[in-house]
């Protein structure tokens, strides 16, 4: 099933959060890009002076293409507003980041934004988080956070590539997906991730967007 329609449209909704002169932080993967393609449209045809932070090198590509300006987050004080998918978001609207690897640079931009504004298909919506959570780590810490992981009840598996190689994420670190099974005490789960020596970020983002958009079929979506 096709959400891309429906990811058009809500893309081009979500463009009344924006004003002339923002810091638009960009998350990444098909909500993102298709946020920042109608983003493009909008600075196009208003004149908008916009500045656009990546969270990926992903992102970062698509929005050169398109003709945003690009500025890095260390040459900016502020984020008005960042516009990013998802991997889960559960009843509490606690979200899971970093199917794509950028969730360091998106958790870093999350926590400055004055308004998070999340993006997803109906697939990602669940009661309580099911799938596995996404854990950067230093690669010399892989086997401490390993165990560690295990005494909190999870499984880690090495993200690799095809045939087997690791993956490393942009900021030279290696992803461990965690499988807690179903977890019904996110924040807590994550307070306990991000205390174990060599764990950069979690994928369960603490902050709470301000904004969820539900992208359903036939190209219609609703906002939470
Ligand atoms: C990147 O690491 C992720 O956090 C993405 O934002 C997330 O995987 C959502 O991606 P899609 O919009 O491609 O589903």
């Amino acid at each position: 099933m096709s959400y891309d329609s429906a990811l058009t449209a809500l893309s081009i909704d979500a463009l009344k959060f924006v004003k002339n002169n923002f810091v638009i932080g960009l998350g990444s993967g098909r909500a993102s890009t298709s946020l920042v393609k109608s983003l493009a449209s909008l600075i196009n045809e208003k004149k908008y002076n916009i500045k656009g932070v990546p969270t990926s090198l992903q992102i970062k590509l698509i929005a050169e293409k398109v003709g945003i300006s690009i500025v890095e987050f260390d040459q900016v004080d502020h984020i008005d507003v960042v516009f990013d998918g998802a991997d889960q978001i559960d009843s509490q609207k606690f979200v899971i980041k970093g199917g794509g690897g950028a969730l360091l640079r998106e958790n870093i931009l999350f926590s400055i934004a004055k308004k998070i504004v999340i993006m997803a298909d109906k697939t990602k919506f669940v009661k309580n988080f099911t799938r596995t959570v996404p854990v950067e780590v230093h690669p010399l810490a892989r086997n401490l956070v390993s165990n560690e992981i295990s005494k909190l009840k999870g499984k880690t598996i090495l993200r690799s590539l095809d045939r087997g190689y690791p993956f490393f994420t942009e900021n030279g670190n290696i992803i461990l997906d965690c499988d807690f099974g179903i977890i019904k005490n996110p924040k807590l789960l994550s307070q306990k991730i991000k205390q174990i020596p060599g764990v950069m970020e979690s994928g369960i983002f603490i902050r709470k967007p301000d904004i969820i958009y539900k992208a359903k079929t036939g190209g219609k979506f609703e906002i939470i």
